[in-house]
């Protein structure tokens, strides 16, 4: 049930290709989504930080609080870098376990190519595999976007608008066809950066919630990781009707 359509659209003389998967892919498509959600490792550590005043507060505290105890300015003055090697740390174990429960990802061909019901699109650049996005029907007949990545050397050249597109039109079409209709489409974030937010927005998507201290799917949540990684989850939804 390998799905091929073909969509093109172009920037300049870039013209982007939204096919289907097909198993031949499976190795640009892992890079791209990997490569991707690594991003997310420093977006969180450093650009969180800037995000989330009651983690600097925390850590402003301890820094006092070990100058208070030891005197030494020299090693109040090494707890902010500790801190960012921490957030760094935890960040990472968060992608990959993020990764590790992104069990779609481990079986492309037998999770997207064997049910109507789920696709992964890819965007080709001459050829070349550039972006990758999947759409899941949910029960009630929401279509729920993820895994959108697209390679960092294709950035800004619409790749990721023709992917968010190609998933608005396959709800669109499931609308028409499914009882339950599929209304709408939703998605999360946990991005700081704001690629992905100007993305949604310029599709039509409007941020419907705001989850402070999300638990990402894979963290344990223990008191360590709270101190370090803590991330807000943004929800996003487009509405068909
Ligand atoms: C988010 C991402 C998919 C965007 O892909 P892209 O192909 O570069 O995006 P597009 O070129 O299609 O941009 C479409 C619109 O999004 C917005 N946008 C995209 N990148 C932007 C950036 N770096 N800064 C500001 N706005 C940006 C713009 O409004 C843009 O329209 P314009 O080019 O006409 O101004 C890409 O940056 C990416 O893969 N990031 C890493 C993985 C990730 O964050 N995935 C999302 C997880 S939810």
């Amino acid at each position: 049930m390998e799905e091929n359509k073909k969509n093109g659209s172009c920037k300049g003389d870039t013209a982007i290709v939204v096919r289907g998967y097909t198993s031949a892919d499976n190795r640009e498509v892992q890079r791209i989504f990997r490569e991707g959600m690594m991003e997310m490792v420093f977006d969180t550590a450093f650009r969180g930080l800037m995000h989330h005043p009651e983690s600097q507060l925390i850590y402003a505290a301890l820094t006092v609080a070990v100058y208070a105890s030891t005197g030494s300015l020299w090693l109040a003055c090494g707890v902010m870098p500790l801190v960012l090697m921490a957030r760094c740390y935890y960040s990472k174990k968060a992608v990959d376990g993020y990764l590790k429960n992104a069990w779609d990802m481990q079986d492309i061909a037998q999770h997207y190519l064997e049910s109507p019901d789920r696709h992964l699109w890819l965007a080709e650049i001459r050829g070349s595999v550039v972006g990758t996005v999947s759409a899941h029907c949910l029960q009630d007949g929401t279509v729920e976007l993820q895994r959108m990545s697209v390679d960092h050397r294709f950035r800004r050249h619409r790749v990721g608008a023709a992917l968010g597109q190609k998933v608005v039109e396959f709800a669109r079409l499931r609308s028409q066809v499914s009882s339950t209709g599929a209304l709408s489409v939703i998605l999360g974030t946990t991005a700081y950066n704001a690629a992905p937010h100007r993305l949604y927005l310029s599709l039509g998507f409007r941020c419907v919630g705001v989850t402070e201290g999300y638990s990402t799917p894979g963290t344990d949540q223990s008191l360590l990781e709270q101190a370090f990684y803590r991330v807000r989850h943004h929800h996003y939804r487009l509405d068909l009707q």
